[in-house]
């Protein structure tokens, strides 16, 4: 009888730990919000070392990105690694302007993400590149 007990409080003891790290998956799953530059400000030429930034940020799918900045100064491009490299702001892949200067990004791809701002200042330094790992989990 008492065995038979014991053994209960065992089994709901586990299923509780297990919803718990089930839960605690699904709370990661849901993804980090990254916030480019370090802070909710700092998408700027010279806010930031952005190199220095990402270098130490790991992305993966599912991971947002907050992009916070002078709305009428600067703006966020999705663009490919060569308009990256040579700072072209012309046929990017997605504008990820909404307007405000507070602009949120879902990583939903294991590519490497190429961001930059138009009207010079990505020569500035205002681009920004990384690699997302595999997926969490
Ligand atoms: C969830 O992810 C965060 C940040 O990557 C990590 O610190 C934390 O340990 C993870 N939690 C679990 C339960 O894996
Ligand atoms: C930014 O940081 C990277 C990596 O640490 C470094 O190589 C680069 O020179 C820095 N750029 C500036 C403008 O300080
Ligand atoms: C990147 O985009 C530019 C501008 O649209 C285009 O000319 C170039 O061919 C693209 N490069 C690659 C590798 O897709
Ligand atoms: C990007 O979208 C914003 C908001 O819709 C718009 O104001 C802006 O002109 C667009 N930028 C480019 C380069 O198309
Ligand atoms: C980002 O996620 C939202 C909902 O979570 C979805 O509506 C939107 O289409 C996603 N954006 C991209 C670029 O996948």
């Amino acid at each position: 009888m008492e065995v038979l007990s014991l053994r209960r409080v065992l089994t709901v003891g586990m299923t509780l730990a297990m919803v718990i790290m089930l839960r605690a998956e699904m709370g990661n799953a849901s993804g980090k919000m990254h916030y480019v530059g370090g802070s909710k400000t700092s998408w700027g030429p010279s806010n930031v070392n952005l190199t220095e930034w990402s270098s130490h940020e790991t992305f993966y799918v599912g991971d947002w990105l907050y992009f916070g900045y002078d709305k009428y100064q600067y703006n966020v491009l999705e663009v490919n690694e060569t308009s990256y490299e040579k700072c072209i702001d012309k046929d990017f892949i997605k504008n990820i302007t909404g307007g405000a200067g507070r602009d949120v990004f879902n990583l939903t791809q294991t590519k490497t993400y190429h961001f930059l701002s138009s009207g010079g200042y990505c020569f500035q330094g205002l681009k920004t590149y990384w690699s997302l790992g595999e997926n969490r989990i």
